[in-house]
């Protein structure tokens, strides 16, 4: 499968890295490469030497053959870019948020229903290990019913982005589309949709929010959730849950090491253990991701269900689109207030 991937800042590095890991395992290249910054492209290169390179993702949709295309671009070019994928006969995979309006929302979904090609979208989390295992105890009842759930998603200042696109509402959503859409998306697979949400924010000097406390109540199922940007850019990068269920409290955090623990409710306490499919640190994104195994992990899963001709079942389009409108309505209350 030949695959043209457009944006090579923070988020594509992370993507080229994990096609090459890809291509000792499947048949699986980059061929072609985008993106407006000549040093991004060069480094880029330095992976994926043989991959045609354009300045715009625009370009490459018109002229690269290949069966993938892969969206790593700021938010705000996510739709037009995917519509142009879409339409050229291409597989197309976005990053989240997989846009940023309602109107592209149904744009999008347009598209793909027009076009017939597979869309998936990169609700990340849900390939993470942690996070997979809280799904299962949920789904099998394994320790109860869910009484309540804390999440929280700090980042330091978001400072690295093209042309600080990230510190434009109108690119990037603010916290709420880019981070926090990240737990809302989990707890959406996991419980369902809420049906109550109260928000609570504050905000850089700007007016832009760069915190959000979001309560929700799944019928009685608590959730207590946090995003955030802090004002600092050396805040680091934490995603923690605490789940409380009727016979054990499980705790994840990626600060603390094992990352995960259940305290059982007769007082014994247990590191699950996770069994990655890919397991390799890389900072060359220089962005505050590391670990390379769940993006790995969740573009194989694209890549298969295009070779397979299955449906895109974990992280399709449709549902990226639903935590996309939940992350607006938030918003609208977030800017209410
Ligand atoms: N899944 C995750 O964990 C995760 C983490 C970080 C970012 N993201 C998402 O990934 C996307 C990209 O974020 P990022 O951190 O990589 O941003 P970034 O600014 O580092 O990278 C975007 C790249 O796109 C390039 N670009 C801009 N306009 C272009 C155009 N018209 N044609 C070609 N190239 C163009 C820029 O030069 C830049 O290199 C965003 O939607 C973001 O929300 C997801």
């Amino acid at each position: 499968m030949k695959v043209g991937l457009i944006g090579c800042g923070g988020m594509g590095t992370t993507h080229y890295l994990s096609y090459k890991a890809l291509s000792e395992k499947m048949n699986v290249e980059v061929t072609a490469i985008a993106d407006c910054r000549q040093e991004c492209l060069d480094k880029a290169a330095e992976v994926w030497p043989e991959a045609t390179k354009y300045h715009l993702g625009m370009d490459l949709i018109k002229k690269a053959e290949v069966d993938v295309i892969d969206i790593c671009l700021p938010s705000y070019l996510h739709a037009d870019h995917a519509i142009a994928a879409m339409e050229k006969g291409c597989h197309t995979f976005i990053e989240k948020p997989v846009c940023l309006t309602k109107t592209d929302c149904d744009r999008l979904l347009e598209a793909e229903k027009k076009t017939g090609v597979k869309v998936m979208v990169g609700q990340v989390v849900r390939f993470f290990g942690e996070y997979k295992y809280l799904k299962k105890v949920y789904d099998e009842q394994k320790f109860g019913k869910l009484k309540s759930i804390v999440m929280n998603r700090v980042s330091g200042d978001v400072t690295w982005g093209y042309e600080d696109w990230f510190h434009d509402i109108n690119k990037s959503g603010s916290v709420v589309l880019d981070l926090h859409i990240h737990d809302l998306d989990f707890l959406r697979y996991m419980i369902g949709e809420p049906d109550e949400i109260t928000v609570n924010s504050t905000t850089f000097e700007s007016g832009m929010p760069n915190q959000v406390i979001t309560s929700y109540k799944f019928g009685d199922v608590f959730a207590n959730v946090e995003g955030s940007w802090d004002v600092s850019s050396k805040m680091p990068f934490e995603a923690y849950y605490r789940a409380c269920f009727e016979e054990a409290t499980i705790v994840s955090s990626r600060l603390h090491s094992p990352h995960l623990t259940v305290y059982h409710k007769n007082g014994t306490v247990e590191h699950p253990e996770l069994t990655p499919e890919y397991e390799v640190e890389n900072t060359s994104s220089n962005i505050n991701i590391a670990s390379l195994g769940p993006y790995y992990s969740e573009i194989k899963y694209f890549l298969e269900c295009i070779e397979e001709n299955k449906p895109v079942g974990i992280a399709p389009l449709s549902e990226g689109t639903k935590s996309v409108l939940l992350a607006l309505l938030e918003l609208e209350q977030a800017l209410s207030k």
